[in-house]
């Protein structure tokens, strides 16, 4: 059978059929990598693989990033330092064994406080309760292609500062003082609307919400304005709403995609595996030369 793709919603994401990730001939990863390129998250179903597996095709788009510093710091499963587990169950001690918990993950685009964050990230069904813990994406160009003249005018050309103290889940990220002031905290600056280096298009680059700041206005100002880009950005329209089966790989572009995840039954267990490609380019602004 061979490699077939269907969109899942005309913002965002394909599904992907026909392919045995542990087993992907060169042919069917250039196919891939165009559609991803394109749709900006793929959906695999039904794949069976070990992290030796995960790592492999992983590898295959580039070298990998480190797991994100999250509240117990980077949790990796033994010998897998590439390896992020994101997971609500705990060990025999009663510590967790992944980031993140049980509840609600918060819109954002992964490790954007770095200046050269991941291009990509990928993750893995292992474990999944029977109810909840769905993640949502949200397709930054085309919610770019439909801002508000405005809208776009006020934010086109500045930075935004991504914050690094706090992650999706509203935990403070090991060894990082806490503060929500965008000056003090640690981050990056980037643009606010940046060119996709691999399809030239306009993508909205928001990172995530808390702390975040426009630089050139004042804290009231930027907040109002970023609370009108937000709302604009997670209209229905441009999202996807993904409900996990066991062994679904999800592939997304931190670049032209933001998620988020809803919370669960803490009973209930949930284990996923991530990786994470690292850039090859910091964030450039659309409309200025590379
Ligand atoms: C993540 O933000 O990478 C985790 C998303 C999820 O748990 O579904």
């Amino acid at each position: 059978m061979g490699i077939t793709l269907r969109p899942l919603t005309a913002a965002v994401g394909a599904e992907i059929s026909g392919v045995d990730l542990a087993r992907l001939s060169d042919h069917d990863f250039l196919a891939i990598e165009r559609a991803w390129h394109e749709h900006a998250a793929l959906l695999f179903r039904g794949q069976t693989l070990s992290d030796d597996d995960l790592l492999a095709f992983s590898r295959r788009f580039g070298e990998l990033d480190p797991p994100p510093n999250q509240e117990r710091g980077r949790i990796s499963p033994p010998g897998y330092p590439d390896v992020y587990v994101v997971s609500n169950v705990l060990d025999q001690n009663g510590d967790p064994i992944g980031a993140l918990g049980a509840g609600e993950a918060s819109w954002h685009t992964d490790m954007s406080y770095l200046d050269t964050p991941p291009d990509a990230s990928m993750l893995y069904a292992l474990e999944i309760p029977p109810s909840g813990g769905n993640t949502w994406f949200v397709g930054m160009q085309a919610a770019c292609a439909a801002l508000p003249a405005e809208l776009r005018k006020k934010i086109e050309g500045r930075r935004i500062k991504h914050d690094g103290t706090y992650n999706s889940g509203g935990y403070l990220r090991k060894g990082v003082t806490p503060t929500d002031d965008p000056h003090a905290a640690p981050g990056a600056w980037h643009p606010a609307i940046l060119k996709h280096p691999a399809n030239g298009r306009p993508t909205l680059y928001l990172g995530r919400r808390r702390n975040s700041y426009v630089e050139g206005y004042s804290a009231a100002e930027s907040a109002k304005m970023l609370d009108e880009v937000w709302a604009h950005t997670t209209q229905p329209r441009f999202l996807y709403e993904h409900t996990w089966r066991l062994g679904d790989l999800l592939l997304w572009d931190n670049r032209s995609t933001m998620h988020r995840r809803d919370p669960f039954d803490g009973a209930a267990r949930r284990i996923m595996h991530r990786t994470q490609i690292k850039g090859t380019v910091k964030p450039i602004a659309f409309g200025v030369a590379a």
